[in-house]
Formats: structure tokens, C-alpha cells, sequence
């Protein structure tokens, strides 16, 4: 079973992926809609694609697979991205600024969680707080009008939702783990802890990590958030 650190970094993969999507879309429309916004919508969508390869990179020498939700979030992100931009630059501006609310939340909470059971999945989620705060408080500054009312309350509601169907196992896990060791009569074994990702683990893998590669942004501290 995956650690704690491993399935939150499943997770933000797969949103990271609707990231890319959701902008994908705006741009597309927005070349219609709202031309003045389509530089900085690229630039975004750089930096979620940046997000996206450290989440993977981190899975990949973890060994994990994609997150079931990954083209889930793929598909939603790529119509909420086309309908939220064919609305106009006051639209696409709220729904960025809704979703990266909700993710900025929970990436504060990952981290919560984490503290130092895992230094590596810590370094990666805390190497994009800075850009998505950017992204959220540049969004902010041009959401509003009646989307604020009518819009950015759905997208927050939705964006939660998927965030929620991915991390529910997360909840459930330590739950069942604690109910099957009280479960063994006395006398027997305990339960082996699953192999996880001890602090030394951590240290070797990012300080084996390429110049240039992703994974250097997993090995620099998390940056303060805000
Ligand atoms: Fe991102
Ligand atoms: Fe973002």
C-alpha cells in the first residue's frame, strides 16, 4: 500500500495534468475571446506543465502509477477550460482564480500532514507553492462581476469534488491499518511497516538527481508560502 506522501503526489500529478488542460482550453477559446490574455495563459500553462513533471518524476523513481482520476482530470479540465473561455476574459479569470484557491488550500494541508514523514514528497508540493500563488492572486485581480456569484462558487465545489475522490483513500487507509493490527491475536507477529520513504532515502535520491532535472526542485526547501 502506498505511504501517505506517495498517494498525495498521485494526486497533484493528475490535477496538475487538468491544470495544463484547463488553460489549454482557455487559450484556444481565448484567441477569440480574450486575445489580451492568451500570453500570460501560456505562461501559466508552462509552469503547471513544470508541476506536473515534478509530481511525475518523483512517482516514476517511487515507482507508482498514474492516479486513476489522470485523464479524468484530463477530459474536465479540457471542457471546463473551453466553456469558462468561450465566457470571456472575467470568466476565465474567476475560474483560474477558484481552482487555484481550493488547490492552495489543500497543498497547505498536504504539508501540514506531511511535516517530516516524507522530506521528498514535502520538498516537491512545496517547490510549486510559489507559482500558484501567483497564479491565484493574479487571477483574482481580474475575476469578479456576476461569475464571482454564479461561477467560482461551482468551480470551487467542483474542483473539491475531484480533489476529494482522489485523496479519499488517503482517510480510509491509516484507518483500515489501525483496525487490521488490533484485529491479530496476541501473541502473533505485528504487522510489518509497508516499506516507506525514510528521511535518509529522501536525502540520497534528490541529491542523485541531474542538474536541470525536475527532481532539483524537489530537493531545494519548500519555499514560504505566500
Ligand atoms: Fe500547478
Ligand atoms: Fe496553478
Amino acid at each position: 500500500m502506498l505511504n501517505t506522501g506517495s498517494r498525495f503526489l498521485k494526486v497533484n500529478h493528475a490535477g496538475e495534468m487538468g491544470a495544463v488542460c484547463i488553460y489549454s482550453g482557455q487559450i484556444f477559446m481565448a484567441r477569440l475571446t480574450a486575445p489580451s490574455l492568451v500570453i500570460r495563459l501560456q505562461e501559466f500553462r508552462e509552469h503547471e506543465r513544470g508541476h506536473r513533471e515534478v509530481f511525475r518524476a518523483e512517482l516514476a523513481q517511487r515507482g507508482v502509477p498514474l492516479c486513476r482520476s489522470y485523464w479524468l482530470c484530463a477530459g474536465g479540465g479540457w471542457l471546463l477550460g473551453l466553456i469558462t473561455g468561450l465566457l470571456g476574459q472575467r470568466a476565465i479569470a474567476t475560474t483560474t482564480a477558484a481552482v487555484e484557491h481550493v488547490v492552495l488550500r489543500h497543498l497547505d494541508e498536504q504539508l501540514a500532514t506531511l511535516a517530516d514523514q516524507d522530506p521528498a514528497a514535502s520538498a516537491c508540493i512545496g517547490s510549486i507553492l510559489v507559482e500558484e500563488q501567483q497564479h491565484h492572486d493574479e487571477w483574482e485581480g481580474l475575476a469578479g462581476g456576476h461569475w464571482a456569484y454564479s461561477l467560482a462558487p461551482l468551480v470551487r465545489l467542483s474542483t473539491e469534488a475531484v480533489i476529494q475522490l482522489g485523496l479519499r483513500s488517503l482517510i480510509d487507509a491509516p484507518l483500515r491499518r489501525a483496525s487490521q493490527v488490533r484485529r491479530q491475536p496476541t501473541g502473533m507477529p505485528r504487522r510489518r511497516r509497508s516499506p516507506g520513504f525514510s528521511p535518509g532515502q529522501a536525502r540520497q535520491r534528490t541529491a542523485g538527481a541531474l542538474p536541470g532535472s525536475p527532481l532539483n526542485r524537489c530537493a531545494a526547501p519548500p519555499p514560504p508560502p505566500g
